[in-house]
């Protein structure tokens, strides 16, 4: 959710403007024009969602399968994201009905602070409370920060040494059992200890954190830096007991949200902590993303890496996977690695140049069409053509809410940056 100082806001559009801007890219425009148009686009998204979603706990997600717009409640690991979607624009327009339509659907989640069923809290509490800290300052938020800390610390297991993800659970094939399962995404909770850490001077947070990233380090990443999605522990031993996939195609291959993921989580890690085993894998693991044989020109990835490849056969895959005549891209995974590279342009000497670029061109992809919807359509979610989870045949090419917040958190980092 880092933000970088001397953020400059992009120059705000009139509403007239607004409604006549099409996103379409313009022949000739700078790729700032085009973060510039991108961002009145959203702002208009917003206000459209703002106008059909009013009861924060009925949160949107995505569009449903006919078409309607799909809310969640507040256990949802989506929650905190459009509340973090309102904090952005509102950073960016000075908007003052954003900031209180951002305090009410944040408020709303306070309850969630002594929540302790799944390891997203970090996802939950950061994107909305971090962003309304970071942005009111109000010492309430704060508390409720740590307290969030402090209920997601509850999973944390010291012989395995990381922070278990799921109670246990059985995969899509209904046979595959996970006891103490973490997956690549969890690096993204880490966020929230490291801020728990700093305000209280207590490093317990901290250490957790640095516990939990240095065994994903051994065990989630594969020698070329791909990751796998889950790892499976036993906690007598603190023994690996499976490395395999629940939302990627096969265990061998690299689900690309996944991979966003752990390049995200490193970038953070290396922010927080200046160590330069984080700086490595973030670097490996965005090269692998960004120099992929499979990987488009347009730098919006497969859902899976190795979803294109012949070589690689699941054992079995969703019908609906089956019946479509395309593979589809996951908008959300471009999104979340735009943001990162970004940052990490800024830690890297001499590839820094190279990721702002290719950062650059991720972003001007998703700013343009198909990606970027008009405003009135896409049940007023930003981005189009994400992918929630193909083997369990949901979310398969729709919008969705965190694509959007982080496309929101890359545009405004690139303005900062220029
Ligand atoms: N963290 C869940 C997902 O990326 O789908």
């Amino acid at each position: 959710m880092k933000l970088f100082v001397g953020f400059i806001p992009f120059v705000c559009f009139s509403s007239i403007f607004i409604s006549i801007i099409s996103c379409q890219n313009v022949s000739q425009e700078s790729a700032y024009e085009t973060a510039t148009r991108a961002l009145a686009i959203s702002q208009a998204h917003i206000a459209g969602m703002l106008e059909k979603a009013k009861d924060p706990t009925r949160i949107p997600r995505t569009t449903a399968p006919d078409g309607s717009l799909k809310t969640t409640h507040m256990y949802d690991w989506t929650s905190g994201f459009f509340a973090g979607n309102l904090w952005y624009m509102y950073e960016y327009s000075k908007d003052e009905s954003l900031k209180s339509e951002a305090i009410r659907w944040t408020e709303a989640l306070e309850p969630l602070k002594t929540f302790t069923g799944h390891h997203d809290l970090g996802f939950m509490m950061y994107c909305s409370y971090g962003n309304a800290y970071r942005l009111t300052g109000n010492e309430s938020y704060k508390d409720i920060l740590v307290e969030s800390a402090r209920s997601l610390c509850t999973r944390y297991n010291p012989v395995a040494k990381s922070i278990k993800s799921w109670d246990y659970r059985k995969n899509w094939d209904g046979v595959t059992e996970w006891f103490f399962p973490v997956i690549i995404d969890n690096m993204m909770n880490l966020e929230l200890l490291f801020f728990a850490s700093k305000v209280t001077g207590d490093p317990y947070f901290k250490d957790i954190a640095l516990q939990h990233a240095e065994t994903t380090l051994k065990n989630h990443l594969r020698s070329d830096y791909s990751t796998y999605h889950v790892v499976d522990y036993d906690t007598l031993s603190g023994e690996v007991k499976d490395q395999a996939t629940c939302q990627g195609f096969t265990d061998a291959s690299t689900w690309a949200r996944g991979q966003a993921w752990g390049i995200y989580g490193f970038v953070m890690m290396y922010r927080e902590t200046k160590e330069p085993k984080y700086l490595e894998a973030a670097v490996k693991m965005a090269d692998f993303f960004l120099d992929h044989p499979n990987m488009p020109a347009d730098l919006v990835p497969y859902w899976d890496f190795n979803a294109p490849d012949p070589d690689f056969h699941p054992l079995w895959i969703h019908e609906k996977y089956q019946a479509l005549d395309y593979i589809p891209r996951d908008a959300s995974a471009a999104a979340i690695v735009c943001s990162a590279l970004f940052e990490l342009s800024t830690f890297h000497i001499e590839k820094g140049r190279d990721y702002f670029e290719k950062a650059e061109k991720m972003l001007v992809t998703l700013s343009s069409a198909p990606y970027l919807a008009e405003p009135g359509t896409n049940n007023n979610f930003i981005l189009k053509h994400s992918v929630g989870s193909i083997p369990h045949g949901v979310e398969i090419d729709v919008p969705l809410v965190y694509a959007d917040y982080y496309f929101l958190e890359a545009l405004l980092r690139y303005s900062s940056l220029r």
